[in-house]
């Protein structure tokens, strides 16, 4: 298990979520009604930030060709990506959100 901090809560909102590096992996941090969630932030179908995109109703969608994403699961919802994206362990100590990218949930 390894844990590392990537921004603090008061860094993520719900219509603004966080962008993390971590490595080489690009990890988009979320909030949704106070549960905090880290997903696979490029696009599966091209080059995009999904953590740029337009969050509503538990979803996100690609800012370039308007896939979306369920932020609790990860699990593709539109065209044109084409797989489910990769959900990563999130857990809060003292404010300070920690992710776990060496486990894929
Ligand atoms: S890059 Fe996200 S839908 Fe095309």
């Amino acid at each position: 298990m390894s844990w590392t901090t990537v921004c603090k809560t008061d860094q993520v909102q719900e219509d603004f979520p966080f962008s993390a590096k971590l490595g080489d992996k690009e990890i988009g941090v979320y909030v949704l009604d106070g549960e905090y969630y880290a997903l696979e932030d490029v696009c599966p179908h091209a080059y995009a930030l999904l953590s740029q995109g337009f969050v509503e109703d538990g979803q996100v969608e690609c800012p370039l060709h308007e896939a979306t994403f369920d932020i609790r699961t990860g699990k593709c919802l539109r065209e044109p990506a084409d797989r489910d994206l990769h959900v990563y362990p999130v857990r809060i100590i003292d404010n300070a959100i920690q992710l776990n990218v060496t486990e894929e949930a």
